[in-house]
């Protein structure tokens, strides 16, 4: 496959709203040791993404600085070392940045077949969430058959993918949303009870059900304590963003009097060794589930490439259900 020496790419070209994301042309990327190089046909978007457009998060060293964090497309070249994957495959990838782009390269191990039965515009929108919410609800979380889960943000990328895997784990799902079309669309996903926080108090909810095992949360500020409340006795809060702030008062004496845990991470700045044992954790545990039915992502809408605005002022705007995508 011969290879152009410029690409398509959107850039970031100021800390700002989402208009500061313009079409641009730039190097093709060469992949390095370990590297495959990507040709893309669908980007997905992502919050995170609207978090480093605004200037909040600094991709790590040595990663692109366009935004795009997940894609799929086609194996365009390999470097030195790669033995998995060859010219013409067809993947969907975790990408350290660069995802807003005609190519990009990514480590080898961050990549995973195409599952059976997926089209490349849906695969794209697996990567991110899935090793999010695997990493975070079971690797960290821990969560456990029969348990009670709560996902703040339900309709989310993370919230959608975090209700069909602890669906299909067999935990007893619960979730938050703003609105009735949003819960709808979480109970259409598995979750036993929707909770409409606008109208409904979700510690009141958990607390006639005997708590909650574990709440996966991307609110933060005043859930904080309400989560607290919210637990059962050995439960366990995982924190994986804080859309509502950072700061807040807790008395603690709940978490040593019930035992509980209070714990999250963040996917993009751990080490590449990680994120390999995530993927094969995700090829052997969550692309079964995928090929079965069981987890499919909750397609909400496509733009161009060059509309990467738009897709982020939707995204903002926060009536999507589901995941946005980029063509390429
Ligand atoms: N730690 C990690 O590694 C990691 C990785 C990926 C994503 N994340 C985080 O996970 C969250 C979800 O990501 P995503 O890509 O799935 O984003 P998304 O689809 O835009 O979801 C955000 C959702 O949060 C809900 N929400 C609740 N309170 C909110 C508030 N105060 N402000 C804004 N939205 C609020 C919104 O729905 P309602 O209408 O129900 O309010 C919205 O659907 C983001 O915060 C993202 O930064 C973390």
């Amino acid at each position: 496959m011969s290879l152009p020496e410029t690409m398509r790419a959107v850039e970031i070209s100021r800390p700002g709203a989402p208009d500061v994301l313009r079409p641009c042309t730039v190097p093709v990327p060469v992949p390095g040791h370990g590297q495959i190089l990507i040709r893309i046909a669908y980007a997905g978007v992502n919050r995170p993404d609207a978090l480093q457009r605004a200037g909040a998060y600094a991709p790590p060293p040595g990663a692109s600085p366009l935004p795009g964090l997940e894609a799929a497309g086609t194996v365009a070249a390999v470097g030195p070392g790669v033995e998995r994957w060859t010219v013409g495959d067809e993947v969907c990838a975790l990408l350290p940045g660069g995802g807003y782009a005609e190519y990009a390269v990514t480590p080898a191990g961050h990549a995973l077949p195409i599952p059976e039965g997926l089209g490349l515009r849906e695969a794209a929108c697996l990567p991110e969430t899935c090793f999010t919410v695997w990493s975070n609800v079971v690797l960290r979380g821990g969560l456990l058959a029969g348990e009670r889960f709560l996902v703040h943000g339900g309709s989310s990328g993370i919230g959608t993918t975090a209700i069909q895997m602890a669906t299909a784990l067999g935990a007893r799902v619960f979730a938050t949303a703003g609105s009735e079309e949003k819960c709808a669309a979480c109970r259409g996903l598995g979750a036993e009870r929707a909770i409409n926080y606008r109208e409904e108090d979700f510690v009141a909810v958990l607390k006639t059900e005997g708590g909650a095992d574990l709440i996966l949360d991307m609110v933060g500020g005043s859930y904080l304590p309400r989560n607290v409340k919210a637990l059962a006795t050995e439960g366990r809060l995982v924190q994986i963003a804080f859309l509502e702030g950072t700061r807040i008062e807790l008395n603690f004496a709940e978490v040593m009097m019930r035992r509980l845990t209070i714990t999250g991470s963040t996917l993009r700045p751990q080490s590449d060794l990680a994120k390999d044992r995530y993927a094969r954790d995700l090829e052997t545990h969550v692309w079964p589930m995928v090929v079965r039915g069981a987890l499919r992502p909750v397609m909400d809408s496509e733009f161009p490439l060059e509309e990467a605005a738009q897709a982020h002022a939707r995204m903002e705007g926060s009536s999507h259900v589901g995941k946005i995508v980029l063509k390429v």
